[in-house]
């Protein structure tokens, strides 16, 4: 079969867009090629950041599964252009599923695997889906799920981590938008636009105070080893920040993780809390 040539893979490129991730198609094409600098730029892109997620996602990856995602099974909820599931694959992943509620990323997603020239990507699946839906697909658990940058785009993402943490059997990754208010462990109400293409699809949406409100839910979840990887504060709306948590059902899985990324362990007070509710409940009677 003929290979098409650069110049058709561009074209193919810009009439998929916007674009969110950069992706390597051939040794010649990534995404980015079909930019110039200007385009790239947020603003010109639909308010969209194309970004270059490849070698931090390598990197993190490589400190959880040191020996590369051989025998692993991957899941990405909310996989936008699939950006993280052909690296999942590229790193050895036995199998690979991504869904996003969108179809205009799927597309993308899909156009990218049949013309990803550079690693393998007949095991790799993209579905359109919304999350609070997945249960209904009944899947096989996966080792290792990404949630990234979906968190704060549900309108009940308790049920929406979830669905993500049931359908996970090892380690889930979480990246999400937060919010910086003092004292405070709660999830903050947000409205946001549907139309948006990197928006939730529900409207209503709420946003996380800080690594102890994901931490308690993911221990209610069932996992033990909780790492806050890191926070960050945006300059210009100091209210708001990124954080991210890395999470394992093993004590000490994420140890190299924790190391090489100063990630502290997240202090969920389960113990405190326990005792406390106990209290509480014995007040009762
Ligand atoms: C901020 S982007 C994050 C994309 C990707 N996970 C990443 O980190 O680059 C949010 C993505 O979530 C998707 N999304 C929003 N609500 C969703 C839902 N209920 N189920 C599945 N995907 C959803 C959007 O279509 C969009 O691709």
């Amino acid at each position: 079969m003929n290979q098409p040539s650069s110049d058709s893979l561009i074209d193919q490129i810009r009439q998929l867009g916007p674009w969110h991730h950069n992706i390597r198609l051939t040794e010649s094409v990534e995404i980015n090629d079909a930019y110039d600098e200007q385009e790239r730029q947020r603003v010109n892109n639909d308010n969209i950041s194309l970004i270059n997620s490849k070698s931090l996602f390598d990197q993190k990856a490589k400190l959880i599964y040191p020996d590369g995602l051989q025998g692993k099974t991957f899941l990405d909820c909310a996989c936008n252009g699939g950006g993280y599931c052909f690296w999942a694959a590229e790193m050895g992943a036995e199998s690979v599923f991504g869904f996003d509620v969108r179809e205009h990323w799927v597309r993308q997603a899909r156009f990218v695997q049949t013309q990803r020239k550079v690693a393998r990507v007949d095991n790799i699946q993209f579905e359109t889906c919304d999350l609070m839906k997945l249960p209904e697909r009944n899947l096989a658990p996966a080792d290792f799920t990404l949630f990234k940058g979906i968190f704060y785009h549900l309108a009940d993402p308790i049920l929406g981590l979830k669905i993500a943490a049931d359908l996970t059997r090892e380690v889930i990754w979480l990246n999400t938008a937060r919010c910086f208010i003092d004292n405070a462990e709660s999830l903050y109400c947000t409205f946001e636009q549907p139309e948006n293409l990197m928006s939730g699809v529900h409207a209503l949406a709420w946003t996380p105070s800080g690594p102890s409100v994901i931490g308690k839910l993911l221990y209610w979840l069932g996992f033990q080893d909780i790492r806050h990887v890191f926070s960050r504060q945006y300059k210009d709306r100091p209210k708001y920040g990124r954080m991210e948590i890395i999470a394992a059902r093993k004590p000490g899985f994420l140890d190299r993780l924790a190391e090489a990324e100063n990630a502290e362990k997240v202090d969920i007070g389960a113990h405190r809390h326990s005792q406390q509710a106990t209290s509480d409940v014995k007040s009762l009677f």
